[in-house]
């Protein structure tokens, strides 16, 4: 359960958001995000959850491996995150990705989810451990929860997912660490 006394976080400013979806328009060019999602352990058919999808560079990669058999679900605090995811999908033409306006209950089923993507985002959070709560809820018992944040040490990111006893790490591919539920 979430704690009823969770801390809240804002949704940036416009101004913020748009300088970073310039940002990471370069940051795609320079490392497309499949590059990314092929260090988790994403396939056909899964059910994924991009927690804090930003403008959905990750969300995109990763319905298109999971195909007309998955689903994507792209979860933000921002409502230009979720236009912008939107508008890319149906660019697209891919309809296996549903947008989520949260900033921590996802309302989602419990265990449904086969893979939680938490990319670029812990370091955001002012009550992390409410979302890592909502995210074990949503998790499958087979579940991976794949985590990359550059703000952190490697030791540093493996303490703070593993901290509250939800979650245990089982190994990292290069930038991106992937922790299973306890
Ligand atoms: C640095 S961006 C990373 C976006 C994306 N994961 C990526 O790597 O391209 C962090 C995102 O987390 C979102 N965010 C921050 N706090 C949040 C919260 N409590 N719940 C949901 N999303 C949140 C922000 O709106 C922003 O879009």
């Amino acid at each position: 359960m979430i704690p009823e006394n969770k801390k809240k976080d804002k949704p940036m400013s416009k101004t913020h958001f748009k300088f970073m979806l310039k940002h990471f328009k370069q940051r795609d060019k320079k490392c497309p995000p499949y590059n990314k999602i092929e260090k988790t352990k994403i396939k056909e058919g899964d059910i994924v959850l991009d927690y804090g999808c930003g403008p959905g560079s990750y969300s995109i990669a990763a319905a298109e491996v999971v195909g007309n058999t998955g689903k994507v679900y792209a979860a933000d605090i921002h409502p230009l995150a979720i236009e912008e995811v939107g508008k890319r999908a149906r660019e697209k033409g891919l309809k296996n990705i549903e947008t989520i306006l949260t900033d921590c209950n996802t309302k989602l089923e419990n265990s449904v989810i086969d893979i939680v993507l938490l990319l670029d985002i812990y370091h955001d959070l002012s009550d992390p451990e409410s979302i890592l709560i909502e995210l074990y809820r949503v998790l499958k018992n087979n579940g991976w929860l794949c985590v990359d944040d550059h703000h952190f040490k490697d030791e540093e990111i493996i303490d703070k997912i593993t901290s509250i006893g939800l979650f245990k790490f089982i190994e990292r591919k290069d930038e991106v660490f992937n922790f299973s539920k306890v």
